[in-house]
């Protein structure tokens, strides 16, 4: 039997191989900042051993004398310093990085072994997710990052021809949030799970494509104000804006994009990419639809309307598999609409864990009773400060960090990150 000792260290080690994966490069690669929106990977690498050495070893021990000296910790305070303001800071060489973490995970391993408590185990799992969440903010870096590539694409399942229509979610009651018993690494953003009347509504059964996304650009949607918010087509005119991030025309009518080094042909079954909130709102407007509610999106997601209760996973209680979702971060893309028929809701929606975080009209918040965790600062502060929230993690998010409940956010203009969109519509 696995005990939640094995599966925290388990989690704990899945998330450093994918660090040092994404950091097995020389010290010029590491140090230099490929993006002013992105950390250079040295500051992510040591980053993530100074906070599992503060949550798990410092926390509440007075006397315990640190890998990560105070002054030296204090570089690694994403509050205190701005990304864009890292490669200018005092950070530890790549070589030292490696180091410290590899000497606060030999304590952290020593510290678990010892402690039956449940409280560590927690923190551990909080741990873990941390680093996993970095392993997917490196490789937003390394997409942006100019030359050769340095990272190969593992092969995703093929698509299918699924008809892209709308799925009707009746209404009626449904339980929010995450279920502390099956869900022990639930963060605090998840919590406390309540139920919440969701009037009728429909959703997309797949993620809007390149393709789609093409029509919007050939109809003119980036130039038509009257689909975009008043905030949005600020935007759009400061920024320029006039396709997904990263896409070019190809001179004969079409587009290319570049990721990850490589450019190629926009391939039109793919759920489209890079796009930020604002253009995914003026294109659900071009289509007659809208952005689903984060409510709607967790109930389409994991409500089971059979058995009046909720799945661990969209497809049941079965851990996620390569046949039922696009997770873990080596396919460095999503794959193409339809390659996950096992991998459907109770409603019959597909591909809404993986391939590409899900842009809602949510703005975040805390549900009723929210109490923060041991890591107080990690929702609060970003409770009402304009962020919207996105659902169901990306083809670079890995298992152990996404659940149906999980919430992630980031500012409307931002789109370097994995993120696309389903539409919905009010029934
Ligand atoms: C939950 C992805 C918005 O990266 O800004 C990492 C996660 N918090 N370190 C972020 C996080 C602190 C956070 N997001
Ligand atoms: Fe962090």
């Amino acid at each position: 039997m696995t005990t939640h000792l094995d599966t925290a260290v388990a989690a704990l080690g899945s998330a450093r191989g994918r660090t040092l994966a994404l950091t097995a490069f020389d010290d010029a690669e590491l140090l230099a900042q490929h993006s002013r929106l992105m950390s250079p990977l040295v500051w992510d690498l040591a980053h993530v051993g100074q906070q599992e050495e503060f949550w798990l070893l410092q926390t509440g021990r007075g006397s315990y004398h640190p890998v990560f000296h105070p002054r030296v910790a204090s570089l690694y305070d994403a509050f205190e310093h701005p990304r864009a303001t890292r490669p200018a800071l005092p950070l530890l060489s790549p070589g030292e990085s490696r180091r410290s973490l590899g000497d606060v995970r030999g304590r952290v391993l020593d510290l678990l072994e010892r402690s039956p408590a449940h409280d560590p185990l927690f923190a551990a799992g909080m741990v873990a997710q941390h680093e996993h969440q970095h392993g997917e903010t490196m490789l937003a870096t390394h997409n942006l990052r100019a030359g050769a590539p340095l990272l190969t694409p593992t092969a995703t399942p093929p698509g299918r021809a699924v008809p892209h229509d709308a799925v009707l979610v009746p209404g009626g009651p449904f339980r929010l949030g995450a279920d502390p018993a099956a869900e022990p690494w639930a963060l605090d953003n998840e919590l406390p799970q309540h139920e919440v009347h969701v009037p009728a509504f429909r959703i997309a059964r797949l993620p809007v494509t390149n393709a789609q996304w093409v029509g919007f650009c050939a109809a003119g949607g980036y130039d038509d104000e009257r689909l975009w918010s008043a905030e949005g087509w600020e935007h759009r005119r400061t920024a320029g804006l006039h396709a997904p991030m990263s896409w070019r025309p190809d001179g004969a009518g079409g587009w290319t994009r570049r990721r990850f080094g490589r450019t190629e042909a926009v391939p039109p079954d793919e759920p489209v990419q890079h796009v930020s909130f604002h253009e995914a709102e003026a294109y659900a407007r071009w289509a007659g639809g809208r952005l689903p509610t984060e409510v709607e999106w967790e109930k389409a997601c994991a409500w089971d309307p059979v058995l009046h209760r909720r799945r661990r996973w969209p497809w049941g209680g079965e851990p996620p598999t390569a046949e039922r979702a696009n997770l873990g971060g080596t396919s460095l893309g999503p794959a193409p609409a339809g390659a996950y028929p096992a991998g459907a809701s109770a409603y019959g929606v597909e591909q809404m864990v993986g391939d590409v975080w899900e842009w809602t009209s949510s703005g975040f918040g805390p549900w009723p009773g929210f109490r923060a965790m041991l890591y107080a600062d990690y929702s609060e502060p970003f409770f009402g400060g304009g962020y919207r929230v996105l659902r169901g993690g990306a083809w670079a998010t890995d298992p152990v960090a996404v659940r149906p409940s999980f919430r992630n956010w980031d500012l409307p203009v931002r789109r370097q990150i994995f993120c696309g969109l389903r539409l919905a519509w009010d029934a």
